[in-house]
């Protein structure tokens, strides 16, 4: 494969075939494999108007023993379905799911990047309403697909230490959408997203919509910072996407690094308890938080050029289970 696997970035890289199948009169049709990476849907389709759709994303990764692990899929696939019936759709059978996933990627196992290289291969479940349609109502037939392409860092650097800026928008709405994964959370983080990186930052931080003193996402990825007493915290919230990577770490950071490591209130004028901060999401694994920008003050956690050690301690193990190198929790790895 003639791909600079040590420097991938977070782009799509057509790879040669995904999944397909369609759900009609009440029940899944068998679903296949094709290389057809364009989808041909009608224009009357929920997905398109009414943001009737809602997607995933997981890794496989290639092992120092060359095979392949799959990192905790079943939780992708019980998000998956939380966000379907909060939109109205028909879930995927997790057995479906599984086996969608598992084909795409022994299908396109040529475009893992190679153990050592800091690449994998991202996967992105998408199940959308498509069919005949105009009113606002569920869709009479839906599509789920999984595709998948080699990736490397989301945000630029990797385990570097990157700036965030408080964001005056909104994200997602009490009782809203915030939790489940569907594109119109991501759509409205595209205007907030694009100005903070217009004045020189990675992402923006958005705040809880209620009162606007909570931290309550960094971009597409969760929020993590450790105290000064050595505690784990990451939001908790409602309207936060249930970030699988979030819930690994909170686990790994009581289990293997014995710290307290709770959920709950980060209030954006209490920075000042953290040693460390960080992001942390499928796509943005750990990203280390330099500083945050708010209300004119550049507040800076551990440093802007260096990752504290217990991000990088905590990186180290859950990167070391995603890839093999490390005893995995059970039921973990497939
Ligand atoms: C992920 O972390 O998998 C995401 O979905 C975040 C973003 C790339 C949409």
């Amino acid at each position: 494969m003639d791909l600079d696997w040590n420097n991938l970035g977070f782009s799509y890289i057509k790879t040669p075939f995904r999944y397909r199948a369609t759900w009609k009169n009440g029940s899944w049709e068998k679903g296949e494999l094709t290389e057809d990476n364009y989808l041909t849907i009608h224009e009357g389709s929920t997905a398109l108007h009414y943001g009737q759709q809602c997607f995933e994303g997981l890794k496989a990764y290639r092992r120092k023993d060359g095979r392949i692990n799959l990192f905790r899929p079943e939780q992708n696939s019980q998000r998956l379905n939380r966000s379907a019936r909060r939109l109205l759709m028909p879930m995927v059978p997790e057995e479906m799911f599984l086996e969608a996933v598992e084909a795409v990627v022994k299908a396109n196992q040529a475009y893992i990047p190679p153990y050592g290289t800091g690449g994998s291969l991202y996967l992105r479940p998408l199940l959308i309403g498509v069919g005949e349609n105009i009113g606002v109502h569920a869709a009479p037939e839906y599509l789920f697909t999984v595709f998948c392409t080699p990736v490397g860092a989301y945000f630029k650097g990797g385990l570097k230490p990157t700036n965030f800026i408080v964001s005056d928008y909104d994200r997602a709405a009490p009782k809203g959408t915030g939790a489940s994964k569907v594109g119109g959370n991501y759509a409205a983080s595209l205007l907030p997203g694009e100005e903070a990186k217009g004045m020189d930052y990675s992402d923006c931080i958005y705040l809880d919509p209620s009162t606007h003193s909570k931290i309550e996402e960094v971009g597409a990825a969760n929020f993590f910072g450790i105290t000064k007493d050595g505690m784990f915290i990451t939001p908790k919230s409602d309207s936060i996407l249930p970030s699988i990577t979030k819930y690994s770490l909170l686990q790994l950071a009581e289990e293997r690094l014995g710290l307290k490591a709770v959920e709950g209130d980060v209030y954006i004028d209490q920075l000042d308890q953290f040693t460390e901060a960080g992001a942390c999401g499928t796509a943005a694994v750990i990203s280390p938080i330099g500083g945050i920008f708010y209300q004119d003050q550049l507040h800076v956690f551990y440093s802007e050029k260096e990752v504290g050690p217990i991000t990088k301690q905590l990186y180290e193990e859950l990167v070391g289970i995603q890839y093999g190198d490390k005893v995995p929790p059970k039921n973990w790895i497939r």
